[in-house]
């Protein structure tokens, strides 16, 4: 049973935007809780995309909240300055943080939300005695470094798991998943406790993007609503 019924949060990933138009990108999802931005190294995954600089350039062009998701080596070093740059959280990978404690002080010492992600294969009970020091957990449900990946359900029992930890007050973290959100598997995805929901593909994929952000934020709704009911 679920304590407290919030409505869902629906965060646009900009990976899935037109970089040469992010500012117009930006404005075209008015109804974001959040703007997920993905910073990619080319290290910590394959693939390469923005840093510092672009976020600073967003942070002045939207009003929107910054959700910056760092798949970075050595995020230690980073990460506060994407806090310091105005983000509203910023999450680091597990597997890459050096001393993940110690980044999450950083993080909030510079004033953002802290967030920890875990790839697919990494277990949930590995992380839970840190993530007493985060303010969101990300589970990631696609192998992290591209956009318009199909969704792993498998990574959903991590969801359960972590959103019993919270309903019963052993975590205080906002759960939060990205990989693959679409109207096909956001219903699931609500179903298993999911408070926010990146969508890339899904969103900036469609025609009009508000339109596909609040049929999303809709069918979660309704999907959180009967799992509370029931
Ligand atoms: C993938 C990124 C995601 C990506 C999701 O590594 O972390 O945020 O934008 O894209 P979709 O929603 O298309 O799977
Ligand atoms: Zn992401």
């Amino acid at each position: 049973m679920r304590h407290v019924a919030r409505a869902p949060m629906i965060a646009p990933s900009i990976l899935s935007a037109d970089f040469a138009r992010l500012a117009e990108e930006a404005a075209a999802v008015p109804g974001a809780d959040w703007l997920h931005v993905d910073v990619m190294d080319g290290h910590f995954v394959p693939n390469l995309t923005l840093g510092l600089p672009v976020v600073e350039a967003l942070e002045r062009a939207t009003a929107i909240p910054l959700d910056c998701h760092l798949m970075i080596n050595d995020p230690d070093r980073w990460a506060p300055g994407y806090a310091e740059a105005g983000s509203r959280n910023v999450t680091v990978h597990a597997e890459a943080a050096h001393d993940p404690r110690k980044v999450s002080r950083d993080i909030r010492a510079a004033g953002a939300l802290a967030g920890l992600s875990i790839k697919p294969g990494t277990p949930l009970e590995d992380w839970i005695e840190v993530l007493r020091d985060y303010d969101t957990l990300l589970v990631m449900s696609v192998e992290p470094g591209f956009g318009g990946q199909k969704f792993m359900p498998e990574v959903l029992d991590k969801v359960r798991t972590a959103r019993r930890l919270v309903d019963t007050g052993h975590l205080n973290v906002l759960v939060e998943i990205d990989g693959g959100i679409s109207r096909d598997t956001v219903e699931q995805a609500a179903e298993a406790g999911v408070d926010c929901f990146v969508a890339g593909s899904a969103v900036y994929g469609a025609d009009d993007p508000e339109q596909a952000l609040e049929a999303l934020r809709g069918q979660a709704a309704r999907a959180s609503a009967h799992l509370a009911g029931g």
